[in-house]
């Protein structure tokens, strides 16, 4: 045994710590068998010194758990756990009990040595990379930028942003650059009331500032006198928002849906854009994320991506849903969908496309009226006629479409367009998802599961809007929200996301609402026991539902979503096993290293 090979090893006997040479086992989805052209000796000297890359990390290595363990959560079929994975050359090449391994891949003529064995601790467990199957990066990273979801009450927001003009000396010399936030709510707020213009002129520091600052569920700006003189003026009505007035019919300066169209933003830089997604990456890897679904790219975004991917500075993978706008041209045949673009890190080949508002908001379109507004049942964004000519279109020119639905009334006039597109059509080739499909009839739910769209769902809104729900919804409508246990009851596949910057970044937080339905306090509207208790998901749902089922949501699940020979080693260990401990510690478990293409992005192995 060399010393480098003993240097590399941390316990017990050789023959349980170094799996030889790969001669043996093939990858079905690789082609590393030119290799096994160069001859076995120059391997065998070789084998030592190809196995590290410059960065003076492994590039092959059998990922164990203790002997006697089987602490690797495959999410295969059968969801088997194993002891090993073999990674090789960013790749799973091979898995199952140490000892079959080695008897696989013994065959000392090669040369054994270049194997080593990387051993994670008791208790910890191994996952697929996890998937965030609905989100939003850039805007994750400006949302971080002023942190307005503490601010308990308008003032309290307002002096936020003072705050952050205070200590951005270069913003207070320079008026006109625009101070933009995200995420206040004024559902949260002890009075539950719309901010106004005026709000930022109570205060002499944001008095004179342009502000335009995003509300958390990303449907509202609220806006400073100096941005709406910017952006006047505004027609008297627009359709699929609102333009909030005054009773002397002023805008007050919140832009609701379609109408935060209306309002100009600044255009950010290369080097504006690089910080947000830096702030996003960061935290995502952090949590153990190494795919994100990203649900609107707008062409600046999708511009940015393409660049970094071209440079090949992207961290994690990115699936890209691209936003159609509903009051421009058609472009489904004027631009190809991208495929794998820097080395299978960025694909955008979705179009997204919006039915109605938010829930929050109340622009929901829902079939009946709002149980605590009579006057309104919510608003369609889109036209049904306009639904119908471009879903097919788009799915016919090579796109998936995946259509924001909240409201159950927007939810079934989505799926309407989805069964006349999908007559004859194999939906396996085609995939269609309902992102959010929030609030569904039992029939809507059945129609889903026949038709085999996607739900594409965010538990962690479960146990932020189970407090207001049913007074928005009253209590009959209410029990067809967040119903994700009917949904696959009726045969429809779910995958699993959160929404960020709406909800935070870590998918445990989705796992934990997925399987409890009580918040991070334990508590329900309905008890300890879970708001609608009967709707949870299993631990093993939860896990395929950010895992495999977000990768073939993605058309991927042939290189993601699972620890299987012939896939991507894109893993993370946890420092403790989810699918075991009491619920109440899943909140408590650590990434301690997440790995794409066998390499380590955050932690140690
Ligand atoms: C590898 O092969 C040799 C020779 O056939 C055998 O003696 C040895 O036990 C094998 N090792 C393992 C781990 O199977
Ligand atoms: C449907 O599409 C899938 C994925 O492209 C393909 O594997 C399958 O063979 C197709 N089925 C039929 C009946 O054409």
């Amino acid at each position: 045994m060399s010393k480098a090979k003993e240097s590399s090893m941390r316990a017990g006997t050789s023959k349980d710590e170094v799996a030889p040479q790969d001669k043996s086992s093939q990858p079905r989805k690789t082609s590393y068998t030119s290799k096994l052209l160069v001859t076995a000796i120059t391997l065998s000297a070789l084998a030592f010194l190809v196995s590290r890359d410059q960065s003076g990390t492994l590039d092959t290595y059998t990922l164990c758990s203790n002997s006697g363990s089987q602490d690797i959560y495959t999410v295969d079929a059968q969801n088997t756990k194993v002891q090993c994975i073999v990674v090789k050359n960013g790749w799973i090449t091979d898995s199952g009990l140490l000892g079959d391994i080695q008897e696989r891949w013994n065959d000392t003529a090669s040369g054994e040595g270049n194997m080593v064995v990387k051993w994670i601790p008791s208790g910890t467990v191994v996952l697929p990379g996890m998937s965030d199957s609905h989100c939003h990066i850039l805007e994750y990273g400006a949302s971080r930028q002023i942190p307005l979801s503490t601010g308990k009450n308008v003032r309290d927001t307002v002096s936020l942003v003072e705050e952050y003009i205070r200590a951005h000396p270069d913003l207070a010399e320079n008026v006109p650059r625009v101070v933009e936030g995200w995420g206040w709510d004024h559902a949260s707020w002890d009075v539950e009331k719309l901010p106004t213009w005026r709000d930022f002129e109570l205060n002499p520091i944001t008095a004179n500032h342009k502000i335009i600052l995003q509300s958390r569920d990303g449907h509202a700006l609220w806006v400073s006198r100096a941005a709406l003189a910017d952006s006047a003026p505004f027609p008297d009505e627009i359709e699929g928002g609102v333009i909030v007035r005054d009773e002397n019919n002023e805008p007050t300066g919140v832009f609701i849906d379609s109408a935060q169209d209306l309002i100009k933003r600044p255009v950010l830089t290369q080097e504006d854009l690089e910080r947000q997604f830096t702030t996003t990456v960061n935290d995502a890897l952090k949590h153990g994320l190494t795919s994100l679904h990203d649900a609107g790219f707008k062409p600046e975004s999708l511009a940015f991506f393409r660049r970094q991917a071209e440079a090949g500075k992207l961290p994690l993978r990115i699936y890209g849903m691209t936003f159609f706008d509903e009051y421009a041209e058609y472009w489904g045949d004027q631009r190809a969908p991208l495929v794998g673009a820097g080395s299978g890190r960025l694909t955008a080949r979705s179009v997204k496309i919006f039915a109605d508002g938010a829930l929050r908001t109340g622009g929901a379109a829902l079939y009946e009226p709002y149980a605590d507004n009579p006057s309104t049942r919510g608003a369609m964004r889109i036209s049904t006629e306009l639904l119908h000519k471009v879903v097919p279109r788009f799915l016919k020119d090579g796109w998936q479409v995946n259509v924001h639905a909240i409201g159950d009334r927007a939810n079934g006039i989505v799926l309407d367009a989805f069964e006349a597109a999908l007559q004859g059509a194999n939906v396996t080739a085609l995939r269609p998802r309902l992102e959010h499909a929030q609030i569904m009839t039992k029939a809507d739910m059945n129609r889903l599961g026949k038709l085999g769209v996607i739900a594409s769902v965010q538990p962690t809104h479960v146990i932020g809007d189970m407090w207001f729900a049913q007074d928005r919804l009253g209590p009959e409508r209410v029990k067809g929200l967040y119903a994700f246990r009917s949904i696959i009851d009726a045969g429809a596949r779910v995958t699993l996301g959160s929404d960020f910057p709406v909800e935070g970044v870590n998918p445990l937080a989705g796992f934990y609402a997925a399987i409890t339905r009580v918040g991070t306090d334990g508590t329900s509207p309905h008890g300890p026991g879970g708001w609608f208790p009967e709707q949870c998901l299993t631990r093993e749902e939860a896990l395929r539902g950010m895992t495999i089922d977000p990768a073939f949501a993605s058309f991927t699940e042939d290189t993601l979503g699972s620890l299987e020979p012939g896939k991507r080693a894109d893993f993370v260990v946890l420092s403790k096993d989810i699918m075991s401990i009491p619920a109440s510690e899943v909140l408590e478990t650590k990434v301690k290293a997440t790995v794409l293409d066998g390499k380590v992005a955050y932690g140690a192995l």
